[in-house]
């Protein structure tokens, strides 16, 4: 299947779908597809008619000495995915086709998401993520757009970007798919050699580590954020970056789960970077309301 390069093709193909009555959905991406890219096109698939997925290694989102140039990337592969996965339309703009003109004048930003952990830790990404987000979604126009809860803080900026410059497109989050050990997919674990591949494990066991211990009654963010950080740290391949509880509606960190609440935490394994989070379950005993009330 031939992949689409340009600008224009991608607005024509979305505009002449919608003008034949079907509905596109939208999957963006930067390449190197596997099953946790696979989730969002077969889901966009089943509720949308034209299902369109975006390759584009973006360099905006990545810092001066973050991996844009080794990001790996397979052109033929992914193609050839889209067409399996139900002729998913796969468009893949080179850098000329998204920034014509160099790096952008304009950008878009991620209000006041930025400065906090993903934000905090890779300082530009989230304005990159953004502003490679807002030019696509002007060329695909009125869609459904498909992000993994995988990255959950990424997720929650589009959110808001979409909600408060009123793009014409519905926000869908998926679930996070994982390997049978629960190691969260990503392009970058083609990095790990098998030692840290094994080492990488330490993420989801710290998040299932504080997910028992919400079951188990405990409601305080700091003793989850110890629990998680002892198991990372317990690996010394990992090197630990963060832990944290944040509400899961507004992403701010919270003291005590009280709400719906979601668990992160990064570390980096020899050469790449991982993230990973998992919804947290209500704490024994508050069924909704905040412990010690009626
Ligand atoms: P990328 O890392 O390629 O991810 C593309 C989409 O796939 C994102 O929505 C991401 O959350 C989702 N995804 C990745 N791993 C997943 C997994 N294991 N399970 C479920 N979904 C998963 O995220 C980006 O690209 C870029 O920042 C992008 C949004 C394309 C902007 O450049």
């Amino acid at each position: 299947m031939e992949l689409i390069r340009h600008a224009g093709q991608i607005r024509a193909t979305c505009d002449a779908a919608r003008a034949s009555g079907r509905s596109v959905g939208f999957v963006p991406t930067m390449g190197f597809l596997h099953e946790g890219h696979l989730s969002l096109m077969r889901r966009a698939g089943a509720e949308r008619d034209v299902v369109v997925v975006s390759i584009f290694v973006n360099p905006l989102q990545f810092g001066p000495a973050e991996d844009f140039a080794s990001y790996p990337r397979d052109l033929g592969r992914d193609a050839a995915l889209c067409e399996k996965e139900g002729g998913a339309v796969g468009v893949a703009p080179g850098v000329n086709a998204m920034q014509p003109r160099g790096r952008p004048d304009v950008t878009e930003g991620p209000g006041r998401r930025a400065g906090r952990l993903e934000g905090a830790a890779r300082p530009g990404h989230f304005r990159g993520v953004c502003t490679v987000l807002a030019r696509l979604f002007h060329l695909m126009g009125a869609s459904r757009a498909y992000f993994g809860e995988k990255d959950a803080e990424q997720l929650a900026v589009v959110r808001v970007v979409v909600r408060d410059l009123a793009f014409p497109l519905e926000v869908q989050g998926c679930p996070t798919v994982r390997e049978p050990d629960g190691l969260a997919l990503s392009s970058r674990n083609t990095y790990l050699t098998e030692e840290e591949r094994v080492a990488a494990r330490s993420l989801h066991e710290a998040l299932r580590a504080a997910t028992a211990a919400v079951a188990a009654g405990t409601a305080d963010a700091a003793a989850l954020v110890t629990t998680m950080r002892a198991r990372i740290e317990g690996e010394s391949l990992a090197s630990f970056e963060y832990a944290a509880v944040v509400d899961d509606a507004s992403f701010e960190e919270v003291d005590r789960i009280a709400a719906p609440a979601r668990a992160l935490v990064a570390a980096r394994v020899g050469r790449p970077r991982l993230i990973d989070n998992v919804l947290l379950p209500t704490p024994v005993g508050q069924n909704g309301a905040e412990e010690g009330h009626a």
